[in-house]
């Protein structure tokens, strides 16, 4: 459908607005090109008029990574019917410059829409930042957002967002009495929703020098809670102890750049327990790939990392997932696989394998997406999981430059086929 192609280059952020216009100037077939694509808008306009409603959506986010997303349910512009939408708030586009938008994409007629802010009255809306974490409530109406990196500091704070019937979004801070516990900042942790819990694990902090540069950083290794629905207070359930290797006290190391996911498993005696699975993410030693399994039941974790002669995904960080109904986890993607044991920062690829891990065997499978483009390997993207696909927009395909994106893909989890449902822009 080229009319829709066009209505996004036009509506690209302004420094993307410029390269497309420049790139149309200088080559002579790519202007005789447009000008067909332009012809094709007008027929199309002319003869299909009700299509017309679809292009006048929003906008996407700017070529960015590190920004939060998820699938939520609310009023449709074009409907008011409570549809699905992707949901994605700031993120990095370029070193330092952090968008302040909340983006909007519905999944149903696949289509970005704005998505006009309506600020907390005493708060306003959130600062920009990235690495922070949110989770949904289970009716997917309701967004929790958590900590984060603004540039200049590490707030400690949650806010919440939800749309209005209107399908605006309407940011909330939630403010805690003085007496109550609060996890400390932090930027790429690793979140999930348990029974109407946020539960948080790990993180780094740093101190922020007066010239903006972060230093003493520090690898978190504490699990917190937080009721969703009084919001009232944190808890620390766990916090890793230097030494602690017994299984009775272990758990996974400090870290950040890990992922967490739901795994809902049936006992014999028909008994289901839930479990915050991580996996991966990085400290100064270099990056992991060990899987630890939060037992919210006992309270305790189980190292659930398969042995060295099974088939591992390689060492990785700032990966994405999904875990279809509580029964697998699949890994695409990610920064790791270093190539010397020594920096193995500096000496890390990026990744575009896809794996799934059963939570019930244990083990890991190596998955061939089906025929057909996919998307470049990245790491950082905003990702969030709707019913058996796992949404990617944007991330970064470069290892140190810096080589952000901008375009949207679902990889169906039961097919393993990849479409791409926004083309991007290099920006
Ligand atoms: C994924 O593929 C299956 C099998 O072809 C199909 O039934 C399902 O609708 C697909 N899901 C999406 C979201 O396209």
């Amino acid at each position: 459908m080229p009319w829709r192609e066009t209505s996004y280059l036009l509506g690209r952020e302004p420094n993307c607005i410029g390269r497309a216009r420049n790139w149309a100037t200088f080559h002579p077939v790519a202007a005789v090109l447009l000008s067909i694509l332009g012809l094709l808008l007008v027929v199309t306009v002319v003869v299909v008029p009700t299509e017309w409603v679809e292009i006048s959506g929003g906008t996407p986010p700017a070529c960015s990574k590190g920004g939060v997303a998820a699938v939520m349910s609310g009023p449709s512009r074009g409907t008011g019917e409570a549809e699905p939408f992707l949901s994605i708030f700031s993120g990095d586009a370029k070193h330092g410059e952090l968008i302040a938008a909340t983006k909007k994409y519905e999944l149903l007629p696949q289509a970005w829409r704005d998505f006009e802010v309506v600020p907390d009255v005493n708060f306003g809306t959130p600062e920009p930042r990235w690495k922070s974490v949110a989770v949904v409530d289970s009716s997917a109406t309701r967004l929790f957002m958590f900590g984060g990196l603004t540039g200049t500091a590490y707030p400690a704070d949650v806010w919440t967002m939800a749309p209005d019937e209107d399908g605006n979004a309407i940011w909330s801070f939630v403010e805690f009495e003085g007496s109550a516990a609060v996890a400390p900042g932090r930027k790429a942790a690793a979140a999930v929703n348990i029974g109407g819990t946020m539960l948080v694990f790990g993180g780094k902090w740093c101190e922020i020098s007066k010239k903006g540069k972060e230093k003493h950083c520090k690898e978190l290794g504490d699990l917190w809670t937080l009721d969703l629905e009084s919001l009232s207070t944190w808890e620390k359930l766990w916090e890793f102890a230097e030494g602690s290797s017994s299984p009775d006290t272990g758990g996974p190391s400090p870290r950040h750049g890990h992922s967490a996911t739901v795994a809902t498993i049936e006992d014999e005696q028909g008994r289901v327990t839930d479990y915050m699975v991580v996996f991966a993410g990085r400290a100064d030693a270099g990056y992991y790939n060990d899987v630890w399994a939060w037992n919210t039941r006992a309270r305790k974790w189980e190292d659930w990392t398969p042995g060295s002669a099974h088939p591992t995904p390689a060492k990785r960080d700032h990966h994405h997932v999904a875990s279809p109904q509580g029964k697998r986890m699949v890994l695409f993607g990610g920064r790791g696989d270093p190539d010397t044991e020594k920096h193995q920062h500096k000496n890390s690829n990026v990744l575009g394998d896809l794996w799934e891990f059963d939570y019930k065997k244990r083990k890991w499978e190596a998955i061939q997406p089906s025929a057909g483009r996919k998307p470049s390997a990245r790491f950082l993207a905003d990702f969030a999981e709707h019913e058996e696909t796992l949404l990617v927009f944007g991330g970064d395909e470069e290892s140190g430059k810096g080589g952000r994106l901008d375009d949207l893909w679902q990889l169906n989890l039961t097919t393993y086929a990849w479409t791409e449902l926004h083309q991007g822009l290099r920006c």
